[in-house]
């Protein structure tokens, strides 16, 4: 990992309005870099469905080997609708978490000034969603039998390791000791019967007499909660699936998903860590022009924080939290703005 003023990044754009969000957001990061005296050498992968369709993979077969060198990665999202998504995102965002070892996902999650929430005004909503990010649900044991005939068959195994959720609980704890010490972790014990007993146990273990509260909330009560009381809710740990629709869920009831930004970190930094928003390629507003770009400007935030660049992240943060103060919005927050007045606002506050 590079601490100094100079990093590399590697951009992966990828599909949809992946290709409209990322380019906004490196535009920003380029006048932080001038103002604060820092450099970013972008380089540019063209990788995703696009390239599929020429090469019939996502990304070249030694793609990671060329990220791994690296000091980070921003990526804007995978998917299209006419290849199917195990091709695309097993063949581009999930091997990157897993070889990287991004295991934690770190989506925080705000209403942020100017941006009305669905909820009753008065609910405050300020929380960090922890999410595993490299195994639990989203595991490739299993397999198909049968196909095409009418005994086919599909069997998918959850596959939860003590050290998985360990290393989970531990920056979650860890994360909510330096908020309000309070920790909630999402689970499922009443009707997953193996996996989810065992996260409560690993959870209860590497938290206790950590100095936080603990609750643990079966994950269809928190969903409810998440809607109903988010005030009460800081930090949150969750495993993989639970941790996606969670992120979703309480980036709707901030306002909108596409201001949700996530990092995939891999806190050892042995290997770069991923910045992408939370949202996907959006194929329905694709092309048009009108994607909020905010989710993956805020991510570029948490990139540069990571980089040692906490100044220039929290002038990221507070542009765009003035443009949208200031009633600038695009139109999923209500608003008219194309994604390139957005952006072209925001580099103006900056200025
Ligand atoms: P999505 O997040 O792409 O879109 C869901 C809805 O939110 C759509 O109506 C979309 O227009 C809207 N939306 C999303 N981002 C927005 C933004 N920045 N501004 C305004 N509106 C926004 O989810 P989906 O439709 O379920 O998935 C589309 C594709 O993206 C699928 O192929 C899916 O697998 C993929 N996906 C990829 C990632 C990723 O690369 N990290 C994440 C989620 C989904
Ligand atoms: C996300 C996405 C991915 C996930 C999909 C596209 C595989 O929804 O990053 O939230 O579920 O991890
Ligand atoms: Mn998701």
């Amino acid at each position: 990992m590079n601490t100094s003023m100079s990093h590399v990044v590697d951009v992966i754009a990828g599909d949809g309005i992946g290709q409209e969000v990322t380019p906004a957001a490196v535009r920003c990061i380029d006048v932080l870099a001038v103002r604060h005296g820092f450099d970013v050498t972008w380089r540019d992968r063209p990788w995703g469905s696009d390239y599929f369709r020429k090469h019939g993979r996502m990304m070249p077969v030694d793609g990671i080997e060329q990220l791994s060198d690296g000091d980070a990665i921003f990526l804007g999202a995978v998917g299209t609708p006419d290849i199917p998504d195990v091709e695309t995102l097993w063949g581009l965002l999930i091997p990157i978490r897993r070889e990287f070892l991004q295991y934690i996902n770190l989506r925080p999650v705000r209403v942020l000034p100017g941006v009305t929430s669905p909820l009753r005004a008065d609910k405050q909503v300020d929380l960090v969603i922890v999410r595993e990010n490299v195994e639990g649900e989203y595991s490739e044991v299993g397999g198909r039998l049968y196909r095409g005939l009418p005994e086919e068959m599909a069997v998918q195994e959850s596959v939860f390791t003590r050290a998985g959720i360990s290393r989970a609980a531990a920056y979650a704890v860890d994360l909510a000791r330096s908020r309000s010490g309070r920790l909630t972790s999402a689970t499922k014990s009443n009707g997953i019967i193996h996996t989810m007993p065992f996260w409560d146990e690993v959870v209860a273990v590497i938290a206790g007499g950590a100095g936080v509260e603990v609750d643990k909330e079966l994950i269809d009560a928190l969903a409810a909660r998440v809607v109903l009381r988010p005030e009460s809710l800081d930090v949150i740990v969750a495993s993989n699936l639970f941790g996606d629709i969670l992120s979703d869920l309480a980036g709707a009831v901030a306002g909108s998903i596409g201001v949700a930004p996530s990092a995939n970190l891999n806190p050892p930094k042995d290997h770069p860590s991923m910045f992408e928003p939370v949202h996907g390629s959006a194929p329905d507003i694709a092309g048009k022009g009108v994607a909020n770009p905010v989710g993956q400007m805020w991510a570029g935030a948490m990139m540069l924080e990571h980089l040692g660049q906490a100044s220039a992240a929290a002038d990221l943060t507070a542009a765009f939290e003035t443009v949208l103060a200031s009633g600038t919005r695009t139109r999923d927050l209500g608003g008219t703005a194309t994604t390139e007045e957005f952006t072209s606002a925001v580099v103006a506050a900056l200025a």
